[in-house]
């Protein structure tokens, strides 16, 4: 099989190919000097793309990530079913269909926050996004997704995987916490596995979000006294909901608070707001950031695997 990426996830496409032993081909991409964007499936990596299973890897974030990934799909797709009619009659124009195999992983799913109608006139923004993408593949992976509930019908194989694992395995080696905090009801399971997996204590917080940059935790007593605690949640953007979890800890006798998470956006200088707070910071790769310190490649082959088993059993 084969992995592939374009402009924003082509080191996480190089950890999941290690990790399966499959071959990386970084498509090519680029923009037009007006910011639209092109691609194209380079020379050297068109006839595996219709060898093998194929799996892209690219995020929907920013929305520059959307029209890219929308892209490289029709590339990949148009390629899979032997359609190469091109202006300048370059190579065969049309070629036997290869059939299904085209997985598209996304490390961070942009939009998963508008997973409801919250109120009458909105758009289900996470379901909208998905099934643009579900037309144009045959599986789909989604890493750490934020509330999986609203694409658990998609109507092709979906994997839900996470770095959970990988991200205690971290905080085992290098912060040996007494406790997790979970800084939302959110993040919950999440965070809780993580306790689990560490052997540690576990709590969480009740929070409320005034706007994008106000959040509100009940108050709650915390057995956290002379504790090391890291706050784990599964994104980390202006720091806030981070910041007010930590201010809690530290007024009740936390001694080292760390935070952790698997999606670092980290807005707006988060990461020196989140340093007021925290003595460390924690990701994974699965956005560009400064605190990728936790690998996804092998959450992504998880949720691969699990596709390719649903795939080959169809
Ligand atoms: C929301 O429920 C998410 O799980 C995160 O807690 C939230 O997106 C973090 O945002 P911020 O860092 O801006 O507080």
């Amino acid at each position: 099989m084969v992995v592939v990426s374009g402009s924003n996830s082509s080191s996480l496409a190089q950890q999941l190919a290690d990790e399966l032993g499959w071959t990386h081909h970084p498509l090519e991409t680029r923009r037009f000097p007006d910011t639209e964007g092109y691609v194209r499936i380079p020379d050297g990596a068109r006839d595996s793309v219709r060898a093998e299973p194929v799996v892209l890897v690219s995020n929907t974030f920013p929305d520059s990530g959307i029209v890219e990934t929308l892209l490289m799909l029709h590339a990949l797709q148009d390629l899979r079913k032997g359609d190469l009619a091109n202006f300048r009659n370059i190579g065969p124009q049309t070629l036997p269909d290869v059939g299904k195999g085209l997985i598209l992983a996304i490390p961070y799913f942009g939009y998963s926050r508008q997973d409801k109608r919250f109120k009458p006139g909105e758009a289900v923004s996470a379901r909208a996004i998905a099934d643009m993408f579900g037309h144009l593949c045959d599986g789909l992976v989604f890493l750490d997704l934020h509330a999986p509930a609203v694409l658990e019908d998609m109507p092709l194989p979906t994997a839900f995987t996470s770095a959970m694992p990988e991200l205690a395995e971290h905080l085992g080696q290098t912060v040996q916490p007494d406790f997790i905090l979970s800084p939302d009801k959110g993040a919950i399971d999440r965070a809780s596995h993580v306790a689990q997996i560490i052997g540690c204590e576990f709590s969480y917080l009740e929070k409320t979000r005034i706007d994008a940059h106000t959040i509100v935790h009940q108050a709650k007593d915390l057995d956290v006294d002379g504790k090391r605690v890291a706050i784990v949640d599964d994104m980390i953007a202006t720091g806030g909901t981070i910041c007010r979890a930590a201010e809690a800890l530290r007024h009740q006798g936390a001694t080292e608070v760390h935070a952790a998470c698997c999606h670092g956006l980290f807005t707006g200088g988060a990461i020196a707001r989140l340093l007021r707070y925290v003595d460390g910071v924690h990701a994974t790769g699965s956005l560009a950031n400064a605190r990728d310190v936790i690998p996804g490649g092998p959450a992504l082959a998880r949720g691969v695997k699990q596709v390719m088993v649903e795939l080959d059993g169809n």
